[in-house]
C-alpha cells in the first residue's frame, strides 16, 4: 500500500477530499487543486458548497482568481453528499473544534464528520485530522470510529494521522503554502506517505513526528503559549494603568532584546477560534490524569476579565466629564477579533459591547470589514461610515481592534474621548483625548 500510494502522489494520481470548507479548509482544498490534485470538499453548509461551485470566494484568505480558476478547469468541486468519499484517496478533516456551555470540548463536529467518511472510506486511503484537539484525539476516537463504521484496518487498510493547521488569518506573508507543517501518524509507513503528500504540495518544510498525540500536544503547546503571554501582558497592562506606567512603550522598549523575549500585546479580552478555546482542551484531557493546568487557568482567568476591565475603564472616563455609562453614545471602533480581518467569532468587543449596553450606554459600533454581526442569536448592524457627525454624537468612542483601514486622525480630530485599547492609534501626534489600555 506504501508504495503505490508514494508513486500516485509522485504522479499526481491522488484525489484529495477536505472535509469543511471554512477559513482552514477552503485555503488548504485550493492548495492541493492548486499543486494539480484534484480535490472535492466537502461540508455540511449548501451554501459554501453552492459558493465554491459558482467559483466564489468567501474566505479572505484565498484568491478569488484562483478559485475560479481551479473551479472552472474542474479541479476543485464542492458537495454535502459524503458518498463522494468513496473517490477519494486522501482526506483531510478541517471541521470546528469549539467549547460547549461549559467549556469543554464539543468534539462533536469531528465524530460526525468521521463517522460519515467511515460509511465510505476505501481500502488504500489516507485520513487526517487537521482540526485543534486534545492529544488522544486521533488515536483513541478517530481511529475506532473509522475501523468500526468501515471494516477496515488502520495501518493495513489505511493510514490515519494528525496534521494541525496554523493558518493566521489575514497575514500577509504566512499562507497555508508557506507555513511549516508539523505531521504525526499511527505508523512509520503511514507517516512516510502523509508527509509525502504534504510535501507534495507545500513550499514550506514538512516536520514529522513520532505520534499523532505529539502533534496534537504541539499545537496546543503553540496556542497555550500564545494565551499564556497575552494574559501576562493583560495582567502587566492592569498594574501598568495603577502605576501611571505605559506598557506599550515599554514593550517596545523590550522588544530590542535581539533574544529570549517575543512581544505580545495586551487588549479587551481574547477572540478567535483557537486562542481562548484551545487550551480548555488541553486543561480538559489533564483532568483524565488528575492534574489540574494551573497556568492555564490563572491565564483565562485574565483574559476572560478583560472586557470587563475594560468597561470599568470605559466608565472612568465618562466619569472624568461628568457623565455615566448609563444613557452615553459610545461608539465601538473594530469588532473583529483581531486586525485586518472579517472573523468576529469569540470577539472580545462583542462582550464589552453586551457590558456597555447591560449598564444602559447606546452602543452603536463602525467595523470596515464587518458591517453587521450576528450575536446570541441577535443581528446587530454596524454604523456604515466613520464620520465626523458620527464621532462627534458619540460621548466616548472605544478602538477595540487596531484595523489598518481605519481613519484615526478623523477619530481623534472628532470624537471627545478614545479609549484605544489596542495602540491602534500609535500613529496619531495630537494625543490629548487618547487613552490607552
Ligand atoms: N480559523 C483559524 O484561524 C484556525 C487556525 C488554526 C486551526 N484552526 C482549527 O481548524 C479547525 C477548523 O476551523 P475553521 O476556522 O476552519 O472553522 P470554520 O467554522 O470556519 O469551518 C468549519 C467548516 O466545517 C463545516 N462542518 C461542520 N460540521 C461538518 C461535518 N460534519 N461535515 C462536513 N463539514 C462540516 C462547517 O459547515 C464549516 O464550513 C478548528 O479545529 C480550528 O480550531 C483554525
Amino acid at each position: 500500500m506504501k508504495q503505490l500510494l508514494l508513486q500516485k502522489i509522485q504522479n499526481k494520481d491522488i484525489v484529495v477530499g477536505v472535509v469543511g470548507l471554512g477559513y482552514v479548509g477552503l485555503p488548504l482544498a485550493v492548495e492541493k487543486a492548486k499543486a494539480g490534485f484534484k480535490t472535492i470538499g466537502f461540508d455540511v453548509q449548501e451554501k459554501k458548497v453552492e459558493l465554491v461551485n459558482s467559483g466564489h470566494n468567501y474566505i479572505g484568505d484565498v484568491v478569488n482568481e484562483d478559485l475560479k480558476e481551479i473551479v472552472s478547469k474542474g479541479m476543485l468541486s464542492a458537495t454535502t453528499d459524503f458518498s463522494f468519499v468513496k473517490d477519494v484517496d486522501f482526506i483531510a478533516i478541517c471541521v470546528p473544534t469549539p467549547l460547549d456551555v461549559y467549556q469543554q470540548p464539543d468534539i462533536s463536529y469531528v465524530k460526525s464528520s468521521t463517522e460519515s467518511i467511515a460509511k465510505y472510506l476505501k481500502k488504500g486511503s489516507m485520513v487526517v485530522l487537521e482540526s485543534t484537539t486534545y492529544p488522544g484525539t486521533t488515536e483513541e476516537l478517530i481511529k475506532p470510529l473509522l475501523e468500526q463504521g468501515s471494516g477496515l484496518k488502520c495501518g493495513s487498510d489505511f493510514y490515519l494521522g494528525f496534521s494541525p493547521e496554523r493558518v493566521d488569518p489575514g497575514n500577509l506573508i504566512y499562507k497555508t503554502k508557506n507555513t511549516p507543517k508539523v505531521v504525526g501518524a499511527i505508523g512509520e509507513d503511514a507517516l512516510e506517505v502523509i508527509a509525502a503528500m504534504y510535501r507534495a504540495v507545500l513550499e514550506s518544510d514538512v516536520h514529522t513526528v513520532s505520534s499523532p498525540a505529539i502533534a496534537e500536544m504541539e499545537k496546543i503547546l503553540e496556542n497555550t503559549y500564545r494565551n499564556i503571554n497575552i494574559g501576562l501582558i493583560n495582567e502587566l497592562a492592569m498594574l501598568c494603568h495603577k502605576m501611571n506606567i505605559n506598557l506599550w512603550e515599554v514593550i517596545d522598549a523590550a522588544k530590542t532584546k535581539p533574544y529570549g523575549f517575543q512581544a505580545f500585546y495586551p487588549g479587551p479580552g481574547l477572540g478567535g477560534h483557537c486562542i481562548p478555546l484551545d487550551p480548555y482542551y488541553l486543561s480538559w484531557k489533564a483532568r483524565e490524569y488528575g492534574f489540574h493546568t494551573s497556568m492555564i487557568e490563572s491565564s483565562m482567568m485574565i483574559n476572560d476579565k478583560m472586557p470587563e476591565y475594560c468597561m470599568e475603564r470605559a466608565g472612568d472616563l465618562l466619569n472624568r466629564s461628568k457623565k455615566a455609562l448609563n444613557g452615553s453614545n459610545i461608539l465601538v471602533v473594530g469588532v473583529a477579533y483581531k486586525q485586518d480581518i472579517d472573523d468576529y467569532r469569540e470577539s472580545p468587543a462583542l462582550v464589552l459591547i453586551d457590558l456597555l449596553k447591560g449598564k444602559g450606554a447606546n452602543v452603536s459600533f463602525f467595523d470596515p470589514y464587518i458591517p453587521e454581526y450576528k450575536h446570541k442569536g441577535k443581528l446587530e448592524k454596524g454604523e456604515k461610515n466613520l464620520t465626523p457627525a458620527l464621532l462627534e454624537k458619540a460621548d466616548l468612542v472605544v478602538v477595540a481592534a487596531a484595523h489598518s483601514q481605519v481613519d484615526y486622525e478623523l477619530i481623534q480630530k472628532h470624537a471627545k474621548v478614545i479609549f484605544d485599547t489596542k495602540n491602534a492609534m500609535k500613529g496619531v501626534k495630537n494625543r490629548n483625548n487618547i487613552e490607552l489600555l
